[in-house]
């Protein structure tokens, strides 16, 4: 299994991160893409890529710290950008559930962001909540196809997913859908099988049973788990589906 989109950066995992990388590689997680939020997040993330064969980096400004994208910052990723260890560009987008940045700075912000993304030639990593329509109208202003990605965390949306899918992204899908009483159960079906991806997002959304406590990417199996039952296959078809996509995906063969 491949967990394409955790955060081991963040503070929940400062104390034994070790361990939980350890656990990962025990469960058959053979790479974790980490996922960095801001500049300095960011450096972290390269630093831990660079120090492990296994896992891999993510590199942009999240919507909630969109007030942040300077000049500087917008720098530094795409600098970081060249480093080999480093797969594509994100989380970027659109949050408007939480609203943690003002709207007009997210736009701006995700639409740097994709710029940088084709001046880089990196795909991008997409986070959108409540706001799939502007999400599409700018990916599609801002040729976002040209590099294609993912969009994590799937949300319950029909539109968006098949919309992102002919855009040539993938769809990644999360814990969420050990909880979500089968709201994502007809996209997934409907979507095809080589654009779907495992994640954890990581510490949060924690797949049932261990709802509640922290998340980490060896509980990546309870979501492949469950979406095998999605889509009647057996676990090891879906592990084999997913790594394969994930490779493709963020060309993780070059590296
Ligand atoms: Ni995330």
């Amino acid at each position: 299994m491949i967990d394409t989109h955790a955060h081991l950066t963040m503070n929940q995992f400062k104390k034994d991160l070790d361990a939980v990388i350890d656990r990962a590689r025990k469960e058959n997680v053979s790479r974790i893409i980490t996922v960095g939020t801001d500049p300095d997040d960011c450096d972290r993330a390269v630093e831990l890529a660079n120090r492990h064969k296994d896992i891999h980096a993510v590199v942009g400004i999240h919507p909630h710290d969109s007030d942040g994208v300077t000049d500087e910052a917008l720098a530094k990723i795409e600098a970081h950008a060249q480093n080999p260890k480093v797969v594509a560009i994100g989380e970027i987008g659109l949050d408007f559930y939480r609203d943690y940045a003002a709207r007009d700075a997210q736009r701006r912000a995700f639409r740097e962001q994709i710029r940088l993304a084709r001046r880089v030639k990196l795909p991008v990593v997409i986070h959108s909540r409540d706001t799939s329509l502007e999400v599409l109208q700018i990916l599609e202003k801002e040729s976002a196809d040209e590099v294609g990605g993912v969009l994590h965390c799937m949300p319950a949306d029909p539109d968006l997913a098949r919309r992102a899918e002919e855009m040539g992204f993938y769809l990644s899908i999360a814990g969420v859908v050990t909880y979500d009483k089968g709201a994502r159960d007809g996209i997934i079906r409907s979507a095809s099988p080589d654009r779907l991806l495992l994640e954890t997002d990581c510490p949060y959304l924690t797949p049932v049973p261990l709802r509640g406590k922290r998340n980490e990417p060896a509980y990546v199996r309870y979501t492949l788990q469950r979406l095998a039952e999605i889509l009647t296959m057996f676990p090891k078809e879906v592990d084999e589906l997913t790594t394969r996509n994930a490779v493709r995906a963020f060309g993780l063969d070059r590296t």
